[in-house]
Order: C-alpha cells, then structure tokens, then sequence
C-alpha cells in the first residue's frame, strides 16, 4: 500500500550534530531543483503536536515519568502524521522531518528504560502506517554535540538579545547522550536499507553533498520523484 508518490525523509542524531542546518540546505537544493519539499520537526510540526512540544522540552512532563512522556511523545506524532506528513505525502511532496520515531525508540526507549513492546505499540498507533522511505543518522561524539549545544546556549538570542535555555533533555549527563549515539548506530545496523549514518563531524558543504546524494539515490528507486513505499505494512 503506498500514501502517494511523496518521499519521506526523517534526520535523526544526538543533540548539536547540525541537523537543522543541513535540512535547511536540502530543501533548497531540491526547491532548486524544481522539487516541491515541505520541512518539518517534531516534537511539533502541526498545531496540535506544537502544543504538546513545550510540555516535553520545558520538562512539565518529566515528574509524572517516561512512561507518561512516551505517551505525549506519541499523541503528538500522530496528530503530525494525520494533519501534515500524510496529506503532504498524498499530493507527491518530499517531506523532510527534523526526528521522528527513531528519536522515540532512543530516548524514551533505550536510555528511557522503557520495554520494547509498550515502545512498538505506541510506535504503531504514532505513525499509523507512515514509515519513513530514508533516514540519515548524523554521528558525532557526544561530548562534541554537547559542547556544541552549549556555546550555542550561552550566546544571546540574536533577536531577544536573551540567553537559550538548556531543553529537560539536553541537561541529561554525557553517558547517558553516549548511550544514545550507539543506540541510533545500532538502529542504522538493524536497517541499512532506511538508514544512513553521516559523519557529523565533517564540514558542513562535505555533509550538505552526502546528504543530497542519498536523497538523490532514494527518489531515484522511488521511481524519479518519490514512487510509492511511505505506507508500511500493516
Ligand atoms: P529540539 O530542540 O527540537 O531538537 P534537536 O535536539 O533535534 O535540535 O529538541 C527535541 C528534543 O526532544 C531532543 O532532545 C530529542 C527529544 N525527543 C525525544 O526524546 N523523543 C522524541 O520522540 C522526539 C521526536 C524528540
């Protein structure tokens, strides 16, 4: 069963591997390239999922447990999926999504202590059927990300002139992010055929050109402009 001829792309990695920049630089090139792309993040990416978001990242979540935030995790994928990543996909779009159920699996599963089948089972309903067609994992130490999301941290917002926050899940200890960059390479291992790991660390044109190129091999066996497999079977 397929959703229609979009292709869907989802960026996973630790924090600070520069993630949104190189989203930034693929959808101008594909835009460039004549190809219709809508970007998109997650937690958020439709009004509802947005709502959810600052409840996740402030922490407001995080007494009532992993379980609980899995859970609002979830909620939030789902309405994303209905309301955007779906109808997007229906109408032929490259949809490319700033994390998406990799992170779930990571986070509140592996270094959330959360057991597989309650992870699978929220995963299920989450994307009800909407399987990411390609996943690029970007790789980089833990303590380099870190470093990275800290400076970042420190220099003021050049609008606000105020200082970024830490989010509740950036605060966490380095070898608990450790555990988290091995637990996505494990993934990619579990499923070359999705997920592709990118040297994170490398410079940033050398990443934007690995970037384009494997999205450029995924539309081409999608047929030349994103053919079928977005809808997973059931
Ligand atoms: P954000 O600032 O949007 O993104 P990034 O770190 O990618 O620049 O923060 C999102 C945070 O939410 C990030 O720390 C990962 C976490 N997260 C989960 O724990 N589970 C999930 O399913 C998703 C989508 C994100």
């Amino acid at each position: 069963m397929t959703v229609g001829s979009g292709l869907f792309v989802t960026f996973e990695g630790g924090e600070g591997a520069g993630k949104s920049t190189q989203i930034r630089l693929l959808a101008d090139a594909l835009r460039q390239a004549g190809r219709p792309v809508l970007t998109t993040r997650e937690p958020g990416g439709s009004p509802g999922a947005e709502a959810t978001r600052h409840v996740l990242l402030s922490g407001a979540a995080q007494p009532f447990g992993t379980r609980m935030e899995a859970i609002l995790f979830a909620a939030a994928r789902s309405d994303h999926v209905e309301e955007v990543i779906r109808p997007a996909l229906a109408q032929g779009t490259i949809v490319l999504c700033d994390r998406f159920l990799d992170s779930s699996r990571v986070y509140q599963g592996v270094t959330g202590n959360l057991e597989p089948p309650f992870i699978e089972a929220l995963e299920r309903v989450a994307i009800n059927g909407v399987m990411p067609d390609c996943t690029i994992i970007f790789d980089l130490p833990a303590s380099v990300g870190l470093e990275r999301v800290r400076r970042r941290a420190a220099t003021p917002d050049a609008q606000t002139g105020e200082e970024v926050e830490l989010d509740r899940f950036e605060k966490e200890e380095l070898d608990t992010h450790e555990k988290r960059r091995e637990a996505f390479l494990d993934i990619a291992a579990a499923d070359p055929r999705r997920c592709h790991v990118i040297d994170a660390a490398a410079q940033p044109d050398a990443i934007a050109a690995s970037v384009l190129s494997i999205v450029e091999a995924a539309l081409e066996s999608h047929g030349g402009n994103g053919h079928g497999g977005s809808e997973a079977a059931q």
